[in-house]
């Protein structure tokens, strides 16, 4: 696999999550996961692995189109173009990732490590630049409605039967609920998350 810059996951050194593999089983069930959720990620993966670009350019399209919200990728409303494509590796990895790594321990560790890089308590660090300092939490949990919504075309595009889309996207909806879901936890204050 390439190196992707600033990419850490499995490496040693990284926070242990605050969130437990108990946690996150009874997570799983709260989101209705189930063992055919799995596969159909796995499937998802296959399907998705040669059109992360196409993704990826939908993707910074809807960002980049909003002042709102590619601001957090610069200062003072410019917007700094070699995070915005240091940030587009990570990402293109994360949508295989997310598919296709089992939900253990170290996605656990790793899920935290990117929640702090979007939180005040570890933005901007990776990349070494000087940007807007947090993401809001209000477009932490709205981002989760683009992100699953525009995944649908991509998983049609291979000729599965209209049913087997569906369970795709089903089983991509609550991945990405579950894993915003961890990304939450440094917003929000001890004993309520
Ligand atoms: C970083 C996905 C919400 C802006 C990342 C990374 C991924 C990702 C995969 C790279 C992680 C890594 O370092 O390995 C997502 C998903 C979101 C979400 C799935 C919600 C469903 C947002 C929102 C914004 C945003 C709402 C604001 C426009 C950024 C920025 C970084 C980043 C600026 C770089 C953070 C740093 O300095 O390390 N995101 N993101 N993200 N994302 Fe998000």
């Amino acid at each position: 696999m390439e190196h992707i810059k600033g990419y850490d996951y499995g490496k040693s050194g990284l926070e242990s999550s605050p969130i437990s593999m108990e946690d996150l089983s009874l997570l799983k069930q709260t989101v209705l996961w189930s063992e055919e959720d799995q596969a159909n990620l796995q499937k998802a993966g296959e399907i998705l692995k040669d059109q992360v670009n196409d993704i990826l350019d939908l993707r910074y399209g809807f960002v980049g189109g909003h002042a709102h919200l590619v601001r957090y990728f610069g200062k003072n409303d410019n917007p700094n173009m070699e995070y915005l494509s240091a940030v587009r590796a990570r990402f293109g990895q994360w949508i295989l990732d997310i598919c296709q790594k089992p939900y253990d321990q170290s996605w656990l560790d790793y899920q935290h490590e990117i929640a702090k890089r979007h939180h005040k308590s570890k933005k901007n660090q990776t990349d070494g630049v000087d940007a807007v300092p947090n993401i809001h939490y209000r477009y932490m949990v709205a981002f989760i409605v683009p992100i699953t919504m525009t995944i649908k075309s991509f998983l049609a595009k291979k000729g599965n039967s209209q049913e087997e889309v569906e369970n795709m996207y089903n089983a991509w909806f609550k991945a990405v609920t579950l894993t915003v879901i961890t990304w939450t936890y440094p917003y929000i204050n001890e004993g309520e998350f």
